[in-house]
């Protein structure tokens, strides 16, 4: 029999480590824009007898005995995520959002190919193209930008570069940008240079799931995702495709780039695209879009310059010389989580500071969403940030600021009492 005893017992060590990240979790404020908080229903599934499970291939497909059961999981987890995005092929095996982007590109083009992405410091993810990923060791990238003055994506230059490099595919997707995607102009550019259209969806597929963002499925030919950020499950990928490269797909990511699928992972996700297409999932979507707005707008109201001047998704970024041109990312963000206001530093468009350091903070509010915050608290939350970066040598601001942090997280518990881990 394996081992009964809890792991307060077994191992104390990570069981204590295990106990103070759900204090971290449960008295910070959470803006980080790549986070969120699972259900339980989620957490069972992800922590369920699946991960004893091995089962390479696919349902009926499978190299292992013993697999009728996690052939009924993969087959739900991926029929749902198809109906859910209105994708003709879904494949939900991918362990990481990096996973996807790596059976996409296996799936289509080959080492030396180009691909047309967004730049790294604009906004882009380092499997776009990053020369100590992957992407950039295999591929031949060549990057777009957002334009100078506007800060959105220079759709110009997307075209004239398409022109130029004849990529393979024009790919669409970001990490830190705050507007909509015109799908439509994409499509036309790879099109006119026949290339496939890729959407790195990771970011907002969660939105797209609830009707709050466009859903780039009816244009591209291959989205790729996560499923641990606004969309609120488990951490892991997924490709949605059109049918036609259903098989190549399926091939990148096993045998290819992966072995045995994480079953206990695919149930959790199944979870999250039942949970995700509920109405009560919509109106969370909504709010988190509602939500990101509401903390911009309030914290331009103090004189803080947002990038591209507004936000249409969950997250923006904040350009932090607004407060003073010899503040820096870094030193905001250490700052605002020493106070309990957790969030990232990020380069902004044409940055003069190393990626190190940046002059910019990126700011996200799908976990606050989660947790039952509104408008009220958006703006509440932006005059804490604003006041600890304006005033962040004065001792007594900063204590205050701590402590109105705290009262506003403790108002929002993300777990109820009783919750593993929770009293
Ligand atoms: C646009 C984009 N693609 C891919 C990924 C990679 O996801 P993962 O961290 O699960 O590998 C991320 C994660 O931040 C992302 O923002």
């Amino acid at each position: 029999m394996t081992d009964p005893r809890p792991i307060e017992t077994v191992d104390p060590d990570v069981a204590h480590l295990i106990e103070a990240d759900v204090k971290r979790q449960d008295t910070h404020i959470h803006l980080i824009a790549s986070e969120n908080f699972a259900s339980r229903a989620v957490m069972e599934a992800s922590g369920s007898v699946f991960t004893n499970k091995y089962a390479e291939g696919y349902p009926g497909r499978r190299y292992y005995e013993g697999c009728q059961i996690v052939d009924e999981v993969e087959d739900l987890a991926r029929h749902r995520a198809m109906e859910l995005f209105g994708a003709e092929h879904a494949n939900v095996q991918p362990h990481s959002g990096a996973q996807a982007n790596m059976a996409a590109y296996f799936a289509t083009i080959k080492p030396g190919d180009t691909v047309l992405g967004m730049r790294l410091d604009q906004g882009g993810h380092l499997t776009h193209g990053s020369p100590v990923n992957f992407s950039g060791q295999l591929y031949n990238f060549v990057a777009y930008g957002v334009d100078p003055e506007s800060e959105v994506i220079d759709m110009d230059e997307v075209r004239r570069l398409a022109l130029e490099h004849r990529p393979k595919i024009v790919l669409a997707g970001y990490s830190a940008y705050s507007r909509l995607l015109d799908y439509e102009a994409f499509r036309a550019i790879a099109d006119e240079v026949g290339a496939l259209f890729m959407v790195d969806a990771a970011h907002f597929i969660g939105l797209v799931a609830g009707g709050a963002y466009p859903n780039p499925v009816p244009y591209a030919d291959i989205v790729t995702a996560t499923t641990h950020k606004a969309l609120r499950g488990p951490r892991g990928g997924l490709i949605l495709s059109r049918a036609e490269y259903a098989k190549a797909i399926d091939k990148a990511v096993f045998p290819d780039t992966q072995g045995g699928a994480l079953f206990n992972q695919i149930a959790a996700k199944a979870v999250c695209f039942r949970e995700a297409s509920t109405p009560e999932y919509r109106q969370y979507a909504h709010q988190v879009v509602r939500n990101a707005k509401a903390i911009a707008d309030a914290l331009a109201e103090r004189g803080v310059r947002i990038v591209s001047g507004t936000t249409e998704n969950h997250m923006f970024l904040v350009d932090v010389r607004s407060i003073d041109e010899e503040l820096t990312g870094k030193e905001a963000a250490t700052l605002l989580d020493n106070l309990g206001i957790t969030l990232n530093r990020n380069a902004i468009p044409f940055d003069p500071r190393s990626p190190f350091i940046t002059s910019g903070i990126r700011i996200g509010t799908p976990a606050v969403t989660t947790q039952g915050m509104g408008e009220a608290e958006m703006v509440q939350i932006a005059d804490l940030i604003a006041g600890a970066l304006h005033d962040r040598t004065d001792e007594d601001v900063l204590e205050g600021i701590r402590m109105a942090a705290a009262q506003l997280a403790a108002k929002f518990p993300p777990y109820e009492a009783g919750f593993p881990g929770h009293v």
